[in-house]
């Protein structure tokens, strides 16, 4: 019997002070690395001093990488936005998209947040998980 899929879907605060995209570049290598190895696929966004991720993959492996993400200082403010079982993964091809740069994200993003960030009060997972999908095509491959 197969593994059931979940989807999680989460927004925190970036706590970066200095050098984000060297920071980043950091996260999404030790990422694409062990989500590779756990079965995880999905993406992630910055943008206005906030994160977005979406993680696919079996229960165990979600619960495995959230906690340590969880526990990471590099953001604060850690919201569960949406936790899901899914029938397909959408992000099949992505250990960890990164989708943008923060101009980029400021963009295409801008009616998501105000300038400052993103409305954690106003947000839910399905459109940020929409529009992580939405954006995919330019991603940066895993
Ligand atoms: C915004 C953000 C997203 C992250 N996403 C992942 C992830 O998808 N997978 C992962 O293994 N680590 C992720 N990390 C890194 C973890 O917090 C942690 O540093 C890492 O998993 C430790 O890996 P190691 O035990 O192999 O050193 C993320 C960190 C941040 C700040």
């Amino acid at each position: 019997m197969t593994d059931t899929l979940y989807r999680l879907v989460y927004m925190s605060r970036n706590d970066i002070t200095d050098e984000i995209e060297l920071q980043i570049g950091g996260i999404l290598e030790i990422s694409r690395e062990n989500n590779r190895r756990a079965e995880i696929t999905g993406a992630l966004m910055f943008n206005a001093g906030c994160f977005a991720q979406v993680l696919e993959g079996p229960h165990h492996a979600i619960q495995a990488t959230f906690e340590r993400i969880q526990c990471d200082e590099r953001h604060s403010n850690v919201t569960v936005l949406l936790f899901e079982p899914l029938d397909a993964r959408v992000f099949s091809n992505w250990a960890m998209a990164y989708v943008g740069t923060q101009a980029a994200a400021e963009q295409r993003f801008g009616h998501l947040g105000h300038d400052s960030g993103f409305e954690f009060d106003t947000l839910d997972g399905n459109e940020i998980f929409n529009v992580l999908r939405a954006n995919l095509h330019d991603a940066e491959p895993a």
